[in-house]
């Protein structure tokens, strides 16, 4: 708390450095609403932390209200993020966040509702992560990390890697581009739905060919459904 106004100067002076829409000191302190749900989580954490726990999630809740910006006072945030729009974030209690981090709207860290106790992400240091993003569960994004928007991670991410995607999956990893060709690594439950598919048109085949006799030549199967029917071992 004694902080406060340093901090506040400091989230300025990150913002007037990040952000090439920002155009004064002046504007960002009255504009970014993402600075102003972090500067009522940091009053809201200390009541937190002394123990004043009504008080702080009501407070929280008008903080939300005001800039649509839900975040729990008992997660624990780094210095100098930056959540920039901010509309729809939500952070959960036990969220970590480190420093240097940025938020775009609609980011959500939060639980699986499978978990207790910490059931929220960390972010270590320096993570970017991207509009619509969902980091769900006691999960790790190590340092340097970058989030696509709209990808949903429910893994821990090493450290200077790219991720992207529903079920989220690693693109780039220390500024190499990483190949999935074992789709086990994407673990999306479509494909584990289209190799059965295949499986299936492929045990048909066999039977039509039966009944029709050996003699009889059927179509070349399609280059796509062949590919598909190779990979079955790579069933999930
Ligand atoms: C993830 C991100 C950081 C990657 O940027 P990058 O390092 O320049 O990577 P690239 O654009 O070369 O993309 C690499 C691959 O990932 C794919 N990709 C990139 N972003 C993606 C996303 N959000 N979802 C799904 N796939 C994505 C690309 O299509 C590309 O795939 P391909 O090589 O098979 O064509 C960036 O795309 C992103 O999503 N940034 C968030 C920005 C944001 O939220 N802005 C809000 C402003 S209001």
């Amino acid at each position: 708390m004694p902080h406060l106004l340093s901090l506040i100067r400091e989230d300025v002076t990150n913002v007037m450095d990040h952000d090439p829409a920002a155009k004064s000191r002046l504007e960002v302190f009255l504009c970014y609403s993402g600075l102003h749900a972090v500067w009522f989580y940091r009053m809201n954490h200390w009541l937190w932390n002394h123990g004043l726990f009504l008080i702080a999630r009501w407070l929280s809740q008008v903080a939300r209200w005001l800039t649509g910006i839900e975040i729990h006072p008992g997660a624990r945030l780094g210095r100098r993020l930056f959540i920039d729009h901010g509309m729809g974030v939500v952070i959960g209690e036990t969220s970590i966040i480190g420093d240097d981090v940025t938020l775009y709207q609609g980011v959500t860290l939060g639980g699986t509702g499978k978990e207790h106790g910490k059931r929220h992400p960390t972010l270590e240091d320096n993570v970017v992560v991207g509009g619509g993003a969902k980091i769900l569960g006691n999960i790790i994004v190590g340092k340097n990390c970058r989030i696509g928007a709209g990808s949903v991670v429910l893994r821990n991410v090493p450290e200077n890697s790219t991720v992207v995607g529903v079920p989220g999956h690693i693109v780039f990893r220390e500024g190499k581009r990483v190949v999935i060709t074992d789709p086990k690594q994407i673990n999306d439950p479509l494909s584990e739905a289209l190799a059965s598919v295949a499986s299936e048109v492929n045990k048909l085949r066999e039977r039509v060919q039966q009944l029709e006799g050996a003699e009889h030549t059927t179509e070349p199967v399609p280059e796509s459904l062949q590919r598909l029917m190779d990979d079955l071992d790579y069933q999930i």
